[in-house]
């Protein structure tokens, strides 16, 4: 992003005035380029460290970022795989040409279908979450005839330092089977049970969403070999595969710096590989999922300021409320999670001022903020354009549309006759969207 010598936003060689004339607002703006380049520094950077410790690393994009069919082409192209965790995902990678052996398939609760839709297409791993899932897959693997290449999701017991929405390594919430529990090693052995339908590829961890602490990762990173290990050991069984998850905290305002995908690597590495030292045995390929980090800078939301209205605060301050054409509609993330987000008048110059301002969206709620503080100039006003950068990753409500779910009907009942006054959305509406 850069500006024009008329103090006109610019990205990608065109300029936000020429952006908003064209696609109207509000608009989501996504820099190629930059999106690219994030995911080829991961697939380097983890080759470059990887390679000469393990049998290499895998970068599998998280789609749940943001997927459509030519973003799902661009990873591709960029030689990175793709994680999906629901069947919509998984149509969309379809779409766009990923092979089967490129894909992966997590989710808490897939449905018979979806792990149908996954092994048929022949995807290179299903990430266990359940005991029922372990049944669930095995079953549909027996029906197809295929023995189905399975991940065991490892709740690893991280406290990590982020929103609790967004942690997911911790005892209490619905990822993964507990290690401290034993669960997740009793998943390994039922799964080296059935080799007829399973074959256990390795373990997976992932810790929670934009997370700056390192310490979180490297103590998830000894736990989860401790257990490959273990298995190892009492199992008799060396895994090939070992899948470190996402994470990659973002700076979304100066309050944080990001965590660049370097910090990680090699630090994994010397865990992973002094772990597998000392029990003899060989270091598995690695692979992670980054999202948010390689989604999220790519794009920012373009949004027309309409109604601007100051509002006086306790002790005489003001704060002005910059109302904007889209909001939670698109961006819920600051209702949700206490997000915080940064903007910049993007479409002219200005000397005036600043103001604290505040951006809310045009809904109908209190909550509807998109900013919750930013200091804006003292002179803008209905027309302006405002972009608010960092809204590749999980925008839009939640990214294509809440990894790309189809949204339920609507059913009216009367004097015992039910019928549909909505109808339940396909798979084939929302892919009916990417151009
Ligand atoms: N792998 C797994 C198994 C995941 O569940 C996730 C994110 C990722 C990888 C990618 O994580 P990332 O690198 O993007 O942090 N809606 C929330 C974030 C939810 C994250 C869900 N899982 C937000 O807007 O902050």
């Amino acid at each position: 992003m850069g500006r024009g010598s008329d103090g006109v936003l610019t990205v990608g060689g065109v300029s936000v005035t020429e952006l908003a004339r064209e696609f109207g607002t509000p608009a989501y703006i996504i820099d190629e380029d930059d999106f690219r380049s994030r995911a080829r520094d991961f697939k380097q950077t983890y080759a470059e460290v990887f390679d000469s410790v393990s049998g290499g690393a895998d970068v599998f994009y998280a789609g749940k970022a943001f997927l459509c069919t030519e973003v799902a082409r661009w990873v591709h192209d960029e030689g990175l795989h793709l994680d999906v965790c629901t069947g919509g995902e998984l149509a969309v990678a379809k779409r766009a040409g990923v092979p089967g052996e490129r894909i992966g398939l997590h989710g808490n609760n897939k449905s018979v279908a979806e792990i149908r839709d996954a092994l048929d297409y022949g995807v290179s791993r299903i990430v266990i979450d359940s005991f029922d899932e372990i049944e669930r897959v095995a079953a549909v693997a027996t029906e197809l005839g295929v023995v189905a290449p399975v991940l065991v999701r490892v709740t690893v017991g991280v406290e990590a330092h982020t929103h609790e929405f967004i942690a997911t390594a911790h005892e209490d919430q619905k990822f993964g089977l507990s290690l401290a529990g034993g669960h997740a090693f009793e998943a390994a052995r039922r799964i080296l049970g059935k080799p007829e339908s399973l074959r256990l590829l390795g373990l997976h961890s992932h810790i929670g969403s934009q997370i700056f602490d390192t310490a979180g990762f490297e103590v998830s990173a000894r736990r989860i070999v401790g257990l490959h290990t273990q298995i190892a050991r009492e199992l008799g069984a060396e895994l090939p595969e070992l899948d470190l998850g996402g994470g990659f905290g973002i700076a979304y305002t100066t309050e944080h710096d990001p965590l660049p995908p370097k910090s990680l690597a090699s630090g994994m590495a010397e865990i992973i590989e002094r772990e597998c030292g000392a029990d003899g045995i060989a270091v598995p390929r690695i692979s992670i999922e980054p999202g948010r980090a390689i989604a999220g800078p790519s794009t920012f939301t373009l949004y027309e300021v309409g109604t601007v209205k100051p509002v006086d605060l306790d002790g005489g301050a003001q704060r002005v409320y910059v109302s904007v054409d889209g909001g939670m509609s698109d961006n819920v993330r600051t209702a949700l999670y206490d997000a915080n987000y940064s903007c910049t008048l993007a479409s002219r110059a200005s000397d005036a001022p600043p103001v604290l301002g505040r951006v809310v969206g045009r809904h109908c709620e209190s909550g509807d903020i998109v900013v919750k503080d930013e200091f804006l100039p003292g002179d803008i006003g209905a027309g302006d354009l405002l972009a608010v950068p960092g809204t590749g990753a999980y925008c839009r409500s939640l990214s294509s549309q809440y990894n790309h779910t189809p949204r339920p009907p609507v059913v009216a009942v009367r004097d015992g006759v039910a019928r549909v006054i909505v109808r339940r959305e396909t798979i084939d509406d929302l892919l009916a969207l990417d151009v």
